[in-house]
């Protein structure tokens, strides 16, 4: 069985799990961030509680607490179930069970909704979706990308990925995604073309190993700094 998803389904992690997706150090945590596709996930939430400072930008701030809530009420248990048929594609080591993910899951996410609001007034949670963000250029340091460019590849275009990369690479010099493999823990189909095209523009591309694995062999991001 693989995993498919008709839609990119809002399913948010923690700010450990962003710390170990993306390497993140002190001092990256002192940069200015944009967290992209952050969805509902608790890494804002987290991250202004220690006094950084981060901005998501994602479709579903459009919508109020309620109505996200909703929507990951309907797409939870379908999440879990479809983890569950692939349990063979993950590692259960920091997560033991599908139980054990769901609440942590939960958790996080209801992290988020208690903050939505408040964070709305503050422009900490702001309404956008790529190709084309509502940001002036060079608008922040760093942009991390969590699960949504490359997981997606059956769903989103090779020119969808390069068009959205290089808006990201406007609105901050430096960009981050994670994973680079699709949702059934496959290297994305688009990788390899993408970080060749990335090259021959001069931006300066790794794929570098982090700490995090849950998806099998899901444990590196790709890094590119603006040329
Ligand atoms: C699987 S969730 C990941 C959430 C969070 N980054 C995390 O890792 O916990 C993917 C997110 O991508 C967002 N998304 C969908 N289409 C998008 C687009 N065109 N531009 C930016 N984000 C998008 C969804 O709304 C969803 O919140």
């Amino acid at each position: 069985m693989s995993v498919k998803y008709h839609n990119v389904v809002p399913w948010g992690r923690s700010f450990k799990e962003y710390v170990d997706m993306f390497s993140l150090t002190d001092e990256d945590l002192n940069r200015s961030i944009l967290g992209c596709s952050d969805g509902p996930a608790s890494f804002n939430y987290e991250m202004n509680r220690k006094g950084k400072s981060v901005v998501s930008v994602d479709p579903i701030y459009e919508m109020d607490k309620e109505t996200i809530r909703k929507r990951i009420g309907e797409t939870y248990l379908e999440v879990l179930e479809q983890t569950k048929a692939n349990k063979e594609k993950f590692i259960w080591k920091n997560i033991s069970s599908v139980e054990e993910l769901g609440k942590i899951r939960m958790s996080s996410m209801n992290l988020f909704l208690d903050d939505l609001e408040e964070g709305k007034k503050h422009g900490r949670y702001v309404a956008g979706f790529l190709p084309e963000l509502p940001f002036s250029d060079n608008s922040f340091d760093l942009v991390l990308v969590s699960h949504f460019l490359f997981l997606y590849s059956e769903q989103l275009s090779f020119d969808f990925h390069v068009q959205a990369i290089n808006e990201l690479l406007r609105v901050a010099g430096e960009v981050r995604i994670f994973p680079v493999v699709d949702l059934n823990s496959r290297k994305s189909i688009h990788l390899d073309e993408i970080i060749g095209l990335l090259v021959s523009q001069e931006h300066v591309v790794s794929e570098e190993k982090v700490e995090y694995e849950f998806q099998k062999g899901g444990n590196t991001m790709l890094k590119v700094i603006r040329e």
